[in-house]
């Protein structure tokens, strides 16, 4: 069978020669406001000043899905919760490394030196991995006892969530941590950097949502990590979600370690 294909602007003609059968598949892939605002209201990431970006990534992600428009998509997303999440994993930048902003991490320390009680964590967003495991690895080179703390790693990336779970990392992701600290913590395997156990049985990672009700139903936390996330969001959703985590603290005068591009 042989099989033609003949592409034009919006139209895409597929005929089987042998039996004149023609299947039109019509592709429009024109106004992608309508997903931006889904995404927006979904997730709190917006697309505002990188249109652009966004429809050359969601017209990727609908080909690959064999989508022929961008108002299937919408429809489809609504009911495939498969689909939604796949779409969220092709359009959320999860770009972190071990060490980064080590200042505020190096406060945490302090401040979990002085408690006297085991504490809690949270990394809201935690991405790949790389920030809770950090924590991890400072409280232990303090002196810290492994007893005293938990960290919780959250995101909504369903690929970075098990990336973390995997704990296997490049050279680039280990860039800022010294060598003796990756000979103790790491295990070198062809070219890859694997976590120990006795670094990753101190982080649970969940895959959630900030803004979905179920994620203040994961308790409360002495320390709250959310770093580089809300670049992401536009003011208003920046507000919403300091306020979510401003309730899911343990002390309300504990202030929220946020990153230092993430200006309100
Ligand atoms: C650049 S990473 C930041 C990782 C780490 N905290 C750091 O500072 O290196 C941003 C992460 O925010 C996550 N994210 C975006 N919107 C989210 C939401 N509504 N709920 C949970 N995570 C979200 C993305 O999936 C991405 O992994």
């Amino acid at each position: 069978m042989v099989l033609q294909l003949m592409f034009s602007f919006f139209k895409k003609s597929v005929s089987e020669s042998s039996s004149e059968q023609k299947i039109v598949v019509t592709e429009d892939y024109t106004d992608v406001s309508p997903i931006a605002q889904y995404f927006k209201n979904e997730t709190g990431v917006t697309f505002d000043k990188q249109t652009t970006i966004l429809k050359s990534k969601v017209t990727t992600f609908c080909r690959q899905m064999a989508i022929s428009s961008f108002k299937e998509l919408l429809n489809s997303i609504k009911d495939d919760k498969k689909l939604k999440q796949q779409l969220v994993d092709s359009l959320t930048t999860n770009e972190t490394f071990f060490y980064r902003e080590f200042k505020q991490i190096e406060e945490l320390v302090g401040l979990v030196k002085n408690a006297n009680t085991k504490v809690d964590i949270l990394c809201a967003p935690s991405a790949t991995g790389e920030e809770p495991y950090s924590i991890v690895i400072a409280l232990l080179e303090a002196g810290v006892s492994q007893n005293n703390f938990h960290v919780t790693g959250i995101d909504i990336n369903s690929d970075a969530i098990e990336k973390a779970n995997k704990a296997i990392y490049r050279e680039r992701n280990v860039r800022n941590l010294s060598p003796r600290i990756i000979d103790i913590y790491f295990t070198k395997d062809n070219g890859s950097y694997v976590l120990k156990e006795m670094i990753k049985q101190h982080v649970t990672f969940k895959l959630m949502n900030l803004f979905d009700p179920s994620f203040k139903s994961i308790g409360k936390f002495d320390f709250i990590f959310s770093r580089n996330m809300l670049i992401y969001f536009d003011q208003e959703t920046k507000l919403k979600a300091k306020e979510i985590l401003e309730s899911m603290r343990k002390n309300q005068n504990q202030e929220i370690f946020f990153g230092h591009a993430d200006l309100f």
